[in-house]
């Protein structure tokens, strides 16, 4: 479509002619008359129908659009400017080792270099599509002929522009007058105006500007300070008196609002914290072998650091404590972050460690075992438990300096450990490595320590060890 703003006539209301319009019963009709116009080399013409008509675009004569290419461009200038974008940031401006991949462009540049082009590729199809029409467009000549209505019905229009170049307006009605058309009309303006009024502008700006001012508000609030709590709009339960744990109370006689735990009870998830199975070791045993008071023990549970020489005699007498000790050893423990800073290994006395699996060693724990060990163990201790995994041979091929390399199960310290103690490990890490707890059910964490004690005595395994009846079918394998 072109644009047909009159030149000279913005003050007078002389009617202009814009161009001829012919309307046509059917498509096979103005699909006729639009070759003979383009035929004749008219280009500045348009065709307006109810319904879209095949081969009309080559019957106007109208050239393939370039929209395509633009988007192309586009597209590949969002394909680059992602790729650039990227390597720039994480290969230039702010090298980070994320899980030892490369610095700059890698796989995971792909979905945002997808994202960059297709976003691109849109905003141009949606952009260059009005550009190309030049739109917006607030009024055509057409439009004040009244019979066009029906070209949204059942009436086919062909219209002939005043601005096409060998624009003649006797040779077009006659060109026009010979597709034998039902009417032919010549487009005139009728003093509607073609451009938006200014108010309609003053508006928008006025709408846009109103539409500032909650921005405004909340930067305002955002950038000053005051002493009065955050507005609400909604106030949910941000108002309800409450306490909260650590505040004074009148309720109850010894004024605290967290409570002891009730003697005797036993809180939620708490019998697992006084079960071997879940710690690797017994807590009665602890109780019995360390001679401490309730608080030491607790503190002991949780790893917490307290130097070993802490005298008894500074402590209350034991008969006291030990009726205080159910109540208070789980509140405490419950309390405390599972992740309280682990005790160095050579102050913390060491715990009554299981030396016996508490689970049986079958077949179907020693395959979850090595399962759940390939799964999460052997990235770092490597298959055999060696301490060779890929992690470490990747962490130490980058060398950076700061990497510990995961610890062999098969040095005499690890080989000497009792299970509980590997258990434990797993359970709440040990040193750099951390805890799988999260990860493992206790059962596949007593199965891995089963694999592991495999893994170490596949390497000390003695011809003993082996079945009588087994033997020979080594020896046979040894002998190939
Ligand atoms: C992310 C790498 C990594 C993973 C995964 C990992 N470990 Fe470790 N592991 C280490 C490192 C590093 C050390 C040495 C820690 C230290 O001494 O500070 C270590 C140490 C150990 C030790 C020796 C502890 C001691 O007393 O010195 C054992 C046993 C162990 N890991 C078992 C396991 C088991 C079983 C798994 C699977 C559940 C596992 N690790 C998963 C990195 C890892």
């Amino acid at each position: 479509m072109s644009d047909h703003k009159p030149k000279n006539t913005t003050g007078t209301k002389a009617p202009k002619a814009y161009g001829w319009m012919a309307e046509y019963p059917d498509e096979h009709k103005l699909l006729e008359a639009a070759r003979k116009v383009r035929d004749s080399g008219y280009t500045d013409t348009d065709a307006f129908t109810p319904f879209p008509v095949h081969g009309i675009d080559e019957a106007l004569g109208i050239k393939p659009t370039v929209l395509p290419f633009i988007v192309l461009c586009c597209g590949f200038t969002g394909l680059c400017l992602a790729v650039t974008m990227q390597y720039w940031m994480n290969g230039v401006d702010y090298m980070y080792i994320i899980s030892g991949k490369p610095m700059g462009i890698t796989p995971a540049s792909v979905p945002v270099s997808f994202e960059m082009t297709i976003l691109f590729s849109a905003f141009s199809t949606f952009l260059g599509m009005i550009a190309l029409n030049k739109l917006p467009r607030f009024s055509n000549p057409v439009f004040t002929n009244p019979r066009f209505d029906r070209a949204t019905d059942d009436k086919f229009f062909l219209y002939v522009s005043a601005s096409d170049k060998y624009y003649n307006r006797d040779s077009v009605k006659e060109l026009l007058g010979g597709t034998s058309p039902d009417v032919l009309d010549e487009v005139v303006e009728d003093g509607s105006p073609a451009e938006l009024p200014k108010f309609v502008w003053l508006g928008a700006l006025l709408v846009v500007l109103t539409g500032l001012i909650p921005l405004m508000i909340v930067l305002n609030i955002r950038e000053s300070f005051s002493e009065k709590p955050r507005f609400h709009v909604f106030l949910d339960m941000d108002f309800q008196p409450k306490k909260k744990a650590d505040q004074q109370t009148t309720v109850f006689a010894d004024g605290r609002t967290m409570r002891p735990q009730v003697a005797g009870t036993v809180g939620r998830g708490q019998l697992e914290e006084q079960d071997a199975f879940y710690l690797g070791y017994d807590p009665n045993d602890l109780a019995a072998t360390v001679k401490m008071t309730p608080t030491r023990l607790v503190s002991l549970q949780d790893g917490a650091a307290q130097p070993p020489a802490d005298a008894p005699a500074t402590q209350p007498p034991a008969a006291t404590d030990s009726a205080a000790a159910p109540a208070t050893a789980p509140t405490a423990n419950a309390t405390q972050p599972p992740a309280a800073a682990p005790m160095p290994a050579a102050e913390a006395p060491e715990k009554p460690w299981l030396t016996e699996l508490p689970i049986e060693a079958n077949e179907a724990n020693m395959k979850l075992g090595e399962l759940k060990f390939q799964i999460y163990c052997s990235a770092c201790h490597g298959y055999a438990g060696n301490g060779d995994g890929l992690v470490h041979k990747r962490a130490d091929a980058l060398a950076q300096g700061t990497w510990l390399p995961p610890t062999s199960f098969h040095i005499d310290r690890v080989k000497a450990q009792s299970v509980g103690k590997i258990f434990n490990t797993i359970s709440k890490g040990q040193g750099k490595m951390a805890g799988y707890a999260n990860a493992l059910t206790p059962k596949e964490r007593w199965a891995i320590v089963l694999y592991v004690r495999a893994l170490q005595r596949s390497r000390d395994a003695k011809l003993d060890d082996i079945p009588v009846d087994k033997r020979s079918s080594l020896e046979e394998a040894g002998s190939k």
